[in-house]
């Protein structure tokens, strides 16, 4: 019994008589939440057993470490096996690593395909050996603002998860003040497709050894948001040989142009690509070929003149952009935001091109509201296609009789509006009415016959 409640509490499934309520289970959201891991809690967590997702928050292992764990009764691994759980998240604990290495490989019984660690401390280093050539359920693993000790201990463990690790889909180490990872850690997961390193303090010069020749072969997904890159062309180095690489995130980084910037290229496969506050002055080039999504938001951007044939969405919010870039340049495109820009009219012929888009928006512009500026924009609202915002916050700025409207409350009937236009040719119908009455009274017979 002691080696299964032990077993159980390592994986924090823990099946004991008692009474204190430990555990809270949510049955609708089917998420189960137990505070404060002991011994205690293996009287709650029971409950928790038709749960798909179980969160620990808080506890001390520390004193589980001397605790003997041996092989598993039949019984007991066909618990494991019953269990619906798909997801265990680990917060605020005290991990003693030797613990975790004596535990994981029961893991190979259950289904559960995520586990994450949260604001964690792992301590000392364990003997990971019962995992060599050991694989596990768990496809995807993350750790956010956790403590360890330095990788280069861990070569060891690196070897014995090998097995495991290289099947792993998903990794996230975010929030944990990473400044680099060795070139041998990326090669042992040969079949990562998404890579989280955000929230990091990683630099220019750490990509491209970790990055390194055989490194994350199959990665399709890197995200990299709140380091601290600073060279577009360092970073376009360090991910030259990701050659399945589609989507990647370098948002919240202060980027800056390098005069030799352009002799670098980007893997051909980059579809999506975020430089969202980057603080760029302007597009910094080159830019991947081939890009579906493109997010230049929250940058000091003056103007656009891109020519990106496969693009589908475009996101411009907050920028300085004083006019709709052209999207004659971008022939697939479905989605333009540009909110919180410094564009005050939408031309005609760009409203038509605009309309045939699925989702445009412009809200928090300082428009203005003559009879084309506002017309444009109500026309574009008609046609459905104007995203969430509309009316509320699209303002007139001027002229002085308008500002501070809601766009769409501008009168813009055609009468008001097009005055000058018709006056001519109204005149002129008038003319040859005019004419052709004088015609007719010079004329015996009257018109009406005519
Ligand atoms: C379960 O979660 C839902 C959605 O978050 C929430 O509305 C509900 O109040 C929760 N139920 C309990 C018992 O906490
Ligand atoms: C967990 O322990 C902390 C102090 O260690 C205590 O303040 C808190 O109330 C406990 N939470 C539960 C749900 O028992
Ligand atoms: C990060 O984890 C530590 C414990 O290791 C905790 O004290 C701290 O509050 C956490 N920070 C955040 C932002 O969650
Ligand atoms: C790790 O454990 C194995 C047995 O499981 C043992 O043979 C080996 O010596 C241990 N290694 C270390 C470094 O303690
Ligand atoms: C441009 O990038 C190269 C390679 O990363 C670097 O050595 C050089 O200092 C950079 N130049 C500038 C002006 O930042
Ligand atoms: C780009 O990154 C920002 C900030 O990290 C995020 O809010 C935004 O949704 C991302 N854009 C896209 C298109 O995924
Ligand atoms: C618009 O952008 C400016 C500067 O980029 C920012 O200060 C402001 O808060 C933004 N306004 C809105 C409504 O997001």
């Amino acid at each position: 019994m002691r080696v299964a409640v032990l077993l159980l509490l390592g994986l924090g499934l823990l099946v004991a008589e008692g009474r204190r309520d430990r555990c809270f289970f949510n049955r609708t959201q089917e998420y189960c939440v137990c505070y404060n891991l002991s011994e205690e809690t293996m009287s709650s967590i029971i409950q928790c057993l038709s749960a798909t997702v179980v969160e620990f928050q808080g506890g001390d292992l520390e004193k589980y470490i001397a605790f003997p764990i041996r092989d598993l009764a039949p019984s007991a691994i066909e618990t494991l096996g019953s269990l619906v759980i798909q997801k265990i998240i680990i917060g605020n604990v005290l991990v003693p690593e030797i613990l975790l290495a004596r535990v994981l490989r029961f893991f190979s019984y259950t289904h559960v395909q995520e586990l994450a660690f949260e604001s964690c401390i792992f301590q000392g280093t364990g003997n990971w050996s019962a995992m060599d050539g050991q694989t596990l359920p768990i496809m995807s693993l993350s750790f956010h603002n956790v403590t360890s000790s330095p990788l280069t201990g861990h070569e060891q463990a690196f070897s014995s998860l090998g097995r495991w690790l290289g099947t792993l889909q998903e990794l996230a180490v975010t929030g944990s003040r990473v400044t680099s990872l060795p070139c041998a850690i990326g090669r042992v997961f040969g079949a990562l497709r998404s890579l989280s390193l955000a929230q990091n303090s990683l630099g220019d010069r750490s990509l491209a050894p970790a990055l390194c020749q055989g490194a994350f072969p199959r990665l399709q997904k890197l995200s990299l948001h709140h380091n601290r890159l600073s060279s577009y062309h360092s970073v376009c180095e360090g991910v030259g040989l990701l050659l399945e690489l589609r989507y990647l995130d370098l948002s919240h980084n202060q980027l800056m142009a390098n005069s030799s910037s352009s002799s670098c290229q980007w893997p051909a496969s980059l579809r999506h690509f975020n430089l969202s506050n980057t603080g760029l002055d302007e597009v910094l080039m080159p830019l991947p070929p081939n890009l579906e999504v493109l997010d230049m938001s929250h940058n000091h951007l003056r103007a656009l003149d891109l020519l990106l044939s496969s693009l589908k969405k475009l996101f411009l919010s907050q920028n300085l952009l004083q006019a709709v870039p052209s999207i004659r340049n971008y022939p697939r495109l479905d989605t333009l935001h540009l909110d919180n820009n410094s564009i005050s009219e939408l031309p005609r012929d760009e409203v038509t091109l605009l309309g045939r888009l699925q989702d445009v928006a412009v809200a928090d512009n300082p428009f203005s509201c003559s009879c084309s500026g506002a017309g444009g924009l109500q026309a574009l609202a008609a046609s459905g296609h104007l995203g969430q915002g509309w009316p509320e916050e699209y303002r007139c700025q001027s002229p002085a009789q308008y500002q501070g409207w809601p766009v769409a409350q501008v009168p813009v009937s055609v009468l008001r509006c097009h005055l000058a236009a018709m006056v001519a040719p109204l005149c002129v119908i008038l003319a040859l009415l005019g004419v052709a009455g004088a015609v007719c009274l010079l004329r015996t017979r009257p018109c009406s016959r005519a």
